[in-house]
C-alpha cells in the first residue's frame, strides 16, 4: 500500500505535553540559541554543555506523556488504514510521544532516546543513564562520549529519500506544529503540492512556507487536529 496520507509533525504538537518549541517563547536554554547548541562544532568544542543541554532534554521524556494529538494522529493512521488508505507519518520532533501514543513514525531528526558512537557508528537506546554531568562511553569500542542520535545543523537529515517519494506521492498532505522554517522538511509543503497534493496546515500562526493554496487551521492541535483529520478521512475515503 503506497502512502497516499502524509502527516509532518513539528514541535508543536509535543508542546502540549511540556516540551519547549524552539522558536517560540522558552527557546532560549541558559541563554543559548538552539542553532548554537545543535550542531558538530559545539559537539566538537563543548561537548560537556551539549551533553547536558542533551540530557536535561532526554530527562524530560520520563516526564512527559503523549497529548491528545499524539493519540488522534495514532487513531488517525487505524482509520485510514482500515479503509484501505495508506499513511505515513514523518516528524521532526525527537522526542518519543507519537511512539508512545502507537504510532511508529519516521524520525528525520533522530531521536533523544538514541545514543549513537561517531568513532564505531555502534547505536543504543538509552534512557537510564540520564545524569547530565557524565558522558555514556560505547559499549562497543569504548570511546569515551556517545553522542545524542539527533540529526544537528549542518547534518543531513534522516530517510531522506524515502521521504521525499512519500511526499511527492502525497495526494494529502498535512503538517502540524511547524514554524516551516528548517530544509529540508520545510520544502515537503511545496513538493506535495506541486505534484497535486490537497494541503493543510495547522500551527498556532502562520508558518514561513504558507501559500495562498494551502488550507490553513490556526490553533492548537489538539483543538484542531479532531475535526481536521475526520474532514480528511471522510475526503480520501467517500
Ligand atoms: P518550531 O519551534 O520552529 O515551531 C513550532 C510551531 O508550532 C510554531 O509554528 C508554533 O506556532 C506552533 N505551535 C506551538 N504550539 C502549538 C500547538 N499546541 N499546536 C499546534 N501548533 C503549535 O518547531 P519546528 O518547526 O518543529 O531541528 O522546528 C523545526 C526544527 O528546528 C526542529 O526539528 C529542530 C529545530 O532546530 C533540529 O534540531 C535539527
Amino acid at each position: 500500500m503506497s502512502a497516499r496520507v502524509v502527516v509532518l509533525t513539528g514541535a508543536g504538537v509535543s508542546a502540549e505535553s511540556g516540551h519547549p518549541t524552539f522558536r517560540g517563547p522558552g527557546g532560549l536554554w541558559e541563554g543559548h540559541r538552539v542553532e548554537e547548541l545543535a550542531t558538530p562544532e559545539a559537539w566538537a568544542n563543548d561537548p560537556a554543555l551539549v551533553w547536558r543541554f542533551y540530557q536535561e532534554r532526554r530527562q524530560r521524556l520520563a516526564l512527559t506523556s503523549p497529548n491528545s494529538a499524539h493519540e488522534l494522529l495514532a487513531k488517525f493512521e487505524v482509520d485510514l488504514r482500515d479503509a484501505g488508505v495508506g499513511f505515513s507519518l514523518i516528524t521532526q520532533n525527537v522526542d518519543d510521544l507519537h511512539a508512545r501514543a502507537g504510532s511508529d513514525p519516521i524520525y528525520i531528526h533522530g531521536e533523544l532516546s538514541v545514543l549513537r558512537c561517531e568513532v564505531c557508528g555502534e547505536k543504543v537506546r538509552d534512557l537510564d543513564h540520564l545524569d547530565p554531568e557524565v558522558f555514556f562511553p560505547c559499549p562497543a569500542c569504548g570511546h569515551k562520549a556517545m553522542r545524542p542520535d539527533v540529526v544537528w545543523f549542518g547534518e543531513m537529515p534522516y530517510r531522506v529519500e524515502d521521504v521525499f517519494r512519500q511526499v511527492g506521492n502525497a495526494k494529502v498532505f498535512l503538517a502540524s506544529g511547524t514554524s516551516g522554517v528548517v530544509y529540508p522538511a520545510a520544502g515537503f509543503l511545496q513538493l506535495s503540492r506541486d505534484a497535486g497534493a490537497m494541503t493543510f496546515v495547522n500551527s498556532l500562526d502562520e508558518p514561513e512556507n504558507l501559500s495562498l493554496d494551502d488550507a490553513f487551521f490556526a490553533g492548537k492541535a489538539s483543538e484542531v487536529l479532531p475535526e481536521l483529520c475526520a474532514r480528511i478521512l471522510k475526503r480520501v475515503t467517500g
